[in-house]
């Protein structure tokens, strides 16, 4: 855990090894007086011009050393720029393993607001440290440096440290979202995935009487009709679960909110067998299931003001002689009649039969996440989260949270067109479209499980893209697991 202090009085302590101020360029270079001084008597001083990301070092003093860096334009520079920006250097202060390291505060601000430069600082250090390194016999040695910020007075501490107070609840929901999805299909299965979940819940609310935990197991799953999800279980060692929390706010809720997470620990493909190179790192297939966990967490950790209730449909997806088979058909829970074409389309089957059951709980609004299609990530790219619903006012509330968080949604339209294209001959479904548009199909499969009657404003996150490796954000790791939306979810649920 990375510790953070202060100094308030604008002072570089004595015991800090590295001390980072960063420089807006321009004609005269606004270089903390602490350090102009000295780096204005080097000769290489003249050829560092505050270019955004050149990093000059220099002693400050036999125990001290000083990073300058360079930001660029400050009229240019945009939050997500800083947060890569300070998640870089991070990344290359942590490989040289100080003990303690300071940041000229100030230096960085990009808001008169000192909260908004706080979050994104904070949200940099604590994401990009993550690593997996469970199942490495040599663990990188990394030391995680203490950060003394330097301030200018107390009242700013105070804010500073409020603000690093819910970025580090934010990250560290990321963070355990990461590791679960990391976590090897012979070791997370449908048992282990529902009673890590419950644990953590516990010990991060220490028990609190506002959570409420329930586990289905597949005896209740019978009992709720959730055929769909039993049938995508058949082949499987594993029982399925789902897990059922609910959050309940001290004031009365003002909305109530469901989350469904699509929670598959393996996906083979099931008698639709994924290719050699096609099954490949489908473990993190349960990454929707992570996500909506990680959000409802961070949101009852920072006290929503909604009820919250998060439901993960938690199975794997494989062969046996008894798994299901292309051509069978199934009762859904809401009553239509499914026609399986192909058992890789294994999500939205998982995902239908905890939809109608979520709709049960009377929510305003409700979310789902899935690593639902390719197709998502043929059309959008795996940097672009695809998001889909029945209601444009949630959809903009979500997209601008997303904004506000500077992680990439985009809207992809769902039209009749896509909704006739799933209808079966033999049965009220199918559970592939044809043709393109595979996201958006998934989408409107999805949309026949939400409740008609009842006005409930539904989205859907494909995080098939963006749940993994996110090689371009310097705060996630290389390869794995992101947490991408999480974020933004958490957002949504607090503001
Ligand atoms: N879990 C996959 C979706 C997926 C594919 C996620 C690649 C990440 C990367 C899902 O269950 C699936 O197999 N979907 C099929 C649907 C198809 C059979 C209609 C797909 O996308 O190929
Ligand atoms: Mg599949
Ligand atoms: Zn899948």
């Amino acid at each position: 855990m990375i510790e953070f202090s202060y100094s308030t009085n604008g002072e570089v302590q004595n015991d800090v090894e590295w001390v980072l101020s960063g420089v807006w360029s321009g004609k005269n270079l606004p270089i903390n007086k602490k350090f102009s001084e000295p780096f204005s008597k080097l000769n290489a001083a003249k050829n560092f011009t505050g270019e955004k990301g050149d990093l000059f070092s220099f002693s400050l003093n036999p125990h001290t050393l000083v990073g300058l860096l360079g930001l660029g334009d400050k009229t240019k520079m945009k939050s997500e720029d800083l947060r890569r920006l300070a998640s870089k250097i991070f990344k290359g202060i942590l490989s040289k393993k100080f003990k303690k390291v300071a940041i000229d505060f100030h230096s960085f601000e990009i808001s008169k607001d000192v909260t908004v430069t706080a979050k994104i600082l904070g949200e940099a250090f604590l994401l990009s440290s993550y690593v997996f390194d469970k199942y490495k016999s040599e663990k990188k040695k990394t030391v995680l440096p203490e950060i003394c910020f330097i301030v200018k007075g107390k009242a700013i501490q105070n804010k500073i440290e409020q603000t690093l107070a819910k970025v580090q609840i934010v990250t560290d929901g990321v963070c355990f979202a990461r590791t679960i999805i990391n976590e090897p299909p012979n070791i997370l299965n449908s048992l282990t995935l529902a009673s890590t979940v419950e644990k953590d819940i516990k010990a991060a609310t220490k028990g609190s009487s506002s959570v409420k935990i329930k586990i289905l197991n597949k005896q209740q799953i019978q009992k709720e009709r959730m055929n769909l999800l039993l049938s995508v279980n058949k082949g499987s060692a594993f029982e399925p679960r789902v897990v059922h929390l609910t959050y309940t706010p001290k004031k009365k809720a003002t909305k109530h909110v469901v989350l469904v997470g699509k929670g598959l620990t393996f996906d083979s493909g099931g008698y639709s067998l994924k290719s050699g190179t096609g099954m490949m790192n489908m473990k993190f297939d349960m990454a929707g299931a992570a996500t909506m966990y990680a959000a409802f967490r961070n949101a009852v950790l920072l006290k929503s003001p909604y009820k919250i209730t998060c439901l993960l449909g938690i199975t794997d997806n494989m062969i046996s002689s008894r798994a299901t088979t292309p051509d069978s058909i199934i009762v859904g829970r809401n009553g239509k009649t499914v026609e399986i074409l192909n058992t890789d389309a294994e999500g939205r089957l998982v995902l239908g039969d905890v939809l109608d059951y979520g709709c049960e709980q009377e929510p305003d609004v409700i979310l789902d996440a899935a690593t639902l299609t390719g197709a998502c990530v043929a059309a959008l790219g795996a940097e672009v989260c695809g998001l889909m619903g029945n209601d444009q006012k949630l959809m903009d509330k979500l997209m601008a949270c997303a904004k506000s968080e500077n992680e990439y949604v985009w809207q992809l339209p769902l039209i009749d067109e896509h909704r006739t294209d799933i209808k079966s001959n033999i049965a009220d479904l199918k559970n592939i479209g044809s043709g393109n548009a595979g996201a958006q199909k998934a989408a409107v499969f999805l949309e026949e499980f939400i409740k008609k009657d009842k006005g409930i404003a539904w989205a859907h996150f494909d995080i098939a893209g963006v749940g993994d490796s996110q090689s371009h954000l310097p705060y996630c790791p290389e390869k794995g697991a992101s947490g991408v939306m999480i974020r933004t979810l958490t957002n949504y649920l607090t503001h």
